[in-house]
């Protein structure tokens, strides 16, 4: 285990025209470089973790592209009681885990009362030491405000597209706007915020590509999370081409130029569409994993898309395997909380 270095240095972000530049004209080789070199001047040779813990598949919404989708009747729907996940989280816990990441679809059988009771839990099972990041769909301005008092930490809403007749077409005419409207209220409630998107939705031009980069910057996330899109099998989107790889590991190369300081995990899709799909965005720029800690009886049912990595084991065994993946890449896992740097300096 090693403790978070210092802060190397402060490079400057690139702005909007470096980055289109270089969004037109770069190679995946040369964008990996710079952004791998950026990430280790600002976040050093950690890798950060957090524990991932699928709470609940059950969701109202209905996605196109989602395999847990409202219509997706062949689904084995689930709600993992709270006793179950406490035991779950004690154990991450005692491996070393600082921060749990608690996400599900949007299931009206929690509320905000429960997931603040949850989050109270948590803290208290872990005698304050670790942070919750929430991720269970989109709540009112007042809602965050209760689950930032509850101790919850941080707050992920992904906006999956900038394009906004395409976000509402996938998202069952769910608005970009409102998307972004939730994100800054997560904001303004005291989260630390994250959003994101996904890689190869069809009718998504370069243009979009490029532009989701570009407003993820607009919004200093503290944390960003992007990934292919996976087609599912059971879900409309089914006949969808899937895109290369190529795409994500260029956006997340793009990102760190773009955001030096933000968080970038090196996501489980990656993994999914390719076997070193995490490690290749580690090099261009990613400095988070995500070991899924969800108990293997539920994880299988948790399938946004399908093919997904490590389902018959815990991810709590799994950090042995990520600790060896990331040493090739000359990178140390590292068991920090890992606060946004705005955020961590203040806590000290
Ligand atoms: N392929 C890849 N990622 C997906 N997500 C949802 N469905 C898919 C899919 N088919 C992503 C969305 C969502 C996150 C939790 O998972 O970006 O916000
Ligand atoms: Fe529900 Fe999220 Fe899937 Fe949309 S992406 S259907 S909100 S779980």
């Amino acid at each position: 285990m090693v403790k978070q270095e210092k802060m190397k240095t402060n490079p400057k972000a690139l702005g909007p025209a470096e980055l289109t530049e270089l969004f037109y004209n770069a190679t995946t080789a040369e964008l990996a470089t710079m952004g791998n070199k950026i990430c280790t001047q600002v976040h050093g040779r950690n890798v950060l973790l957090r524990g991932l813990l699928e709470y609940t598949n059950y969701c109202v919404s209905n996605c196109l592209y989602c395999g847990i989708r409202r219509e997706n009747r062949k689904v084995q729907r689930y709600r993992i009681k709270e006793n179950r996940l406490l035991e779950v989280i004690q154990a991450g816990f005692d491996r070393g885990l600082r921060t749990f990441v608690i996400q599900g679809g949007e299931d009206p059988c929690y509320p905000v009362e429960r997931i603040c009771r949850l989050v109270e839990a948590i803290k208290q099972k872990t005698r304050g030491e670790a942070a919750v990041t929430l991720s269970c769909g989109m709540r009112s301005r007042e809602e965050y405000g209760e689950m930032v008092q509850a101790g919850a930490d941080r707050y992920l809403i992904r906006f999956e597209t900038s394009d906004p007749k395409l976000h509402a077409c996938l998202r069952d005419g769910k608005t970009l706007k409102d998307r972004l409207q939730a994100l800054e209220d997560t904001r303004t409630a005291g989260f630390q915020t994250g959003s994101g998107f996904m890689l190869g939705l069809p009718g998504e031009t370069p243009e979009v590509r490029l532009e989701n980069i570009l407003l993820c910057q607009r919004l200093e996330l503290d944390m960003v999370g992007i990934g292919p899109f996976i087609p599912h099998p059971d879900t409309p989107l089914k006949h969808v081409k899937q895109h290369p790889i190529e795409d994500s590991i260029r956006g997340v190369a793009l990102l760190r130029l773009a955001l030096p300081q933000t968080h970038i995990p090196a996501t489980t899709a990656a993994g999914t569409l390719q076997p070193d799909g995490r490690e290749q965005m580690i090099a261009a720029g990613a400095n988070v994993l995500m070991p899924n800690i969800t108990p293997a009886d539920f994880k299988k049912d948790y399938l946004l898309y399908p093919g997904k990595i490590c389902l018959d084991e815990s991810g709590i065994h799994c950090i042995n395997d990520l600790s060896s993946r990331v040493r090739p890449l000359d990178r140390e896992l590292c068991f920090d909380r890992g606060d946004a740097p705005r955020i961590a300096g203040m806590r000290q």
